[in-house]
């Protein structure tokens, strides 16, 4: 798993994955920053972890690089990203490519980018969500494995409806995620069926 921030749909999957019958184990927690609550919840589970900074690396070519060789080290038959506030490079989709998936606080194709909650707000709609999408070149473009609506109410700002979409969407990337293991996923065009039902 990758992240930059607090991890809480990071702790959501390290819970789920307690129960055998999930199908997934998490085989390292990576970050782009020292200090994350993700990989100090990754620490107290017993996950192993690294950092990976981008003013580590000589440029974002080389950060890309060390961050694919970083992630091969564990074979991971499955990148999730959740909260990692960077686009990752051609080394690493074409690692990972097609099997790198992203959770993004907004229903795509609306609200890309960094400041969805935001901007979602902003523009005035009274349901936004969360997707989960597959990871491809462009910014939150890959295509979406699944969706959930949450209502914007009246008295929401940022931080009360990003809370609000944080709940669906840990039940979401756990149960995306559980059904990718389990059932295997495959995709045609823009499309994306998990398992046999769908
Ligand atoms: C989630 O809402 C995720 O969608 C968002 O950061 C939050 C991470 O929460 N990601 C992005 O905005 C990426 N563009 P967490 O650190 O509590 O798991």
């Amino acid at each position: 798993m990758l992240v930059s921030g607090t991890g809480s749909i990071l702790q959501a999957l390290i819970d789920a994955c307690a129960d055998p019958g999930f199908g997934a184990r998490i085989v390292a927690v990576g970050a782009d920053r020292d200090g994350t609550g993700g990989v100090a919840r990754a620490e107290a589970a017993g996950i192993p972890t690294f950092v990976q900074r981008l003013g580590d690396a000589p440029d974002r070519f080389m950060w890309d690089r060390k961050l694919t060789v970083d992630c091969h080290m564990f074979e991971p038959d499955l990148i999730v990203a959740a909260g990692f506030l960077k686009l990752v490079g051609a080394a690493f989709l074409g690692r990972f490519g097609g099997r790198m998936i992203n959770t993004h606080p907004a229903l795509l194709p609306a609200f890309p980018g960094l400041h969805s909650v935001r901007d979602a707000l902003a523009y005035g709609v009274k349901v936004t969500g969360c997707s989960v999408i597959l990871v491809d070149a462009g910014v939150d473009s890959g295509p979406i494995l699944a969706q959930a609506a949450v209502p914007v109410l009246d008295g929401d700002d940022e931080a009360t409806l990003h809370e609000r979409i944080k709940v669906a969407e840990r039940e979401l990337v756990v149960d995306t995620v559980g059904r990718m293991v389990r059932y295997g996923w495959s995709v045609q065009g823009r499309r994306v069926r998990i398992g046999a039902s769908g």
